[in-house]
């Protein structure tokens, strides 16, 4: 964590319920420049709900989420410029080419159309889209359209990416072409909070996990910390230091 650095996002106490189901109880963290972070939960614990009040997509009941050091407000269209965030179930247009697709997303993002085609024909060539671009994206295979939902969000190198569950359903080879694009956004300075139910991806990809049961953090830290806090040893994988980390917090829960 680079604490001399003026943060990306700090979220402070947020909570938010639907109807009398208390999804998050004030959850507090913050992201520094550079660092790409792992979120963990079971099924249910708040993963998808942290992301898309930090994306502006729901409103928290209490609590603070501001960007770039306080100076950008949630809901902000500057937030919004801010952010990349790409959904479980991301939305595509399924009558546009996928090149046309990203043509209209670097256009809500103003970025100028040389670089974002630049941008676009480079990204695409990346995540092996490149023979498939000028087609429908109706024609897409589920891989085919994750992939072209991911270079959507990397288009306007966004400060702050957040992505739900990206790798589910990609090959090795994406996956790792992936990992390497997102590698290269945080060199430059932004910050990407990745949820994930895969342990070994996520201890691959990441350095630091904020792992979440029930709507609360149980644990924040870099990798080697929370073996410390789990009672693990240095070797432990982080599979078996969020197994301990989420029993204990079940065992206090039902005291
Ligand atoms: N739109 C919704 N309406 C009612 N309950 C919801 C809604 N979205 C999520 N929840 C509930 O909020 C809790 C947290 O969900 P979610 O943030 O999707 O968790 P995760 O992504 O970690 O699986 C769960 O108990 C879930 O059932
Ligand atoms: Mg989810």
């Amino acid at each position: 964590m680079k604490k001399q650095e003026s943060p990306v996002l700090v979220v402070e106490r947020v909570s938010r319920s639907y109807g009398s189901l208390r999804a998050l109880d004030a959850v507090s963290f913050t992201l520094y420049p550079g660092e790409l972070v792992a979120l963990l939960g079971e099924n249910g614990a708040g993963k998808t709900t942290t992301l898309r009040l930090i994306a502006g997509l729901l409103s928290p009941d209490a609590g603070l989420i501001q960007g770039l050091g306080g100076h950008i407000s949630w809901g902000s269209s500057e937030m919004k410029q801010l952010v990349g965030y790409l959904a479980e179930e991301p939305f595509l247009y399924e009558t546009l080419s996928g090149f046309e697709f990203l043509e209209l997303v670097g256009a809500l993002h103003r970025l100028p159309r040389s670089i974002c085609r630049q941008r676009a024909e480079a990204l695409l060539a990346r995540l092996n889209l490149r023979e498939v671009a000028q087609q429908r994206i109706q024609s897409y295979s589920q891989g085919m359209r994750r992939r072209l939902a991911l270079c959507s969000v990397l288009l306007h190198y966004p400060r702050l990416l957040l992505l739900d569950e990206p790798l589910n359903g990609l090959d090795p080879a994406s996956v790792r072409e992936v990992k390497r694009l997102l590698s290269e956004l945080c060199a430059e300075g932004s910050a990407v909070l990745v949820s994930t139910h895969l342990l070994d991806v996520a201890e691959r990809l990441c350095s630091r996990a904020i792992i979440l049961s029930r709507g609360r953090v149980i644990a924040d830290g870099a990798l080697d910390e929370l073996r410390r806090q789990a009672s693990q040893g240095a070797e432990a994988s982080l599979e078996a230091v969020f197994f301990a980390l989420t029993a204990a917090d079940g065992e206090a829960g039902s005291l």
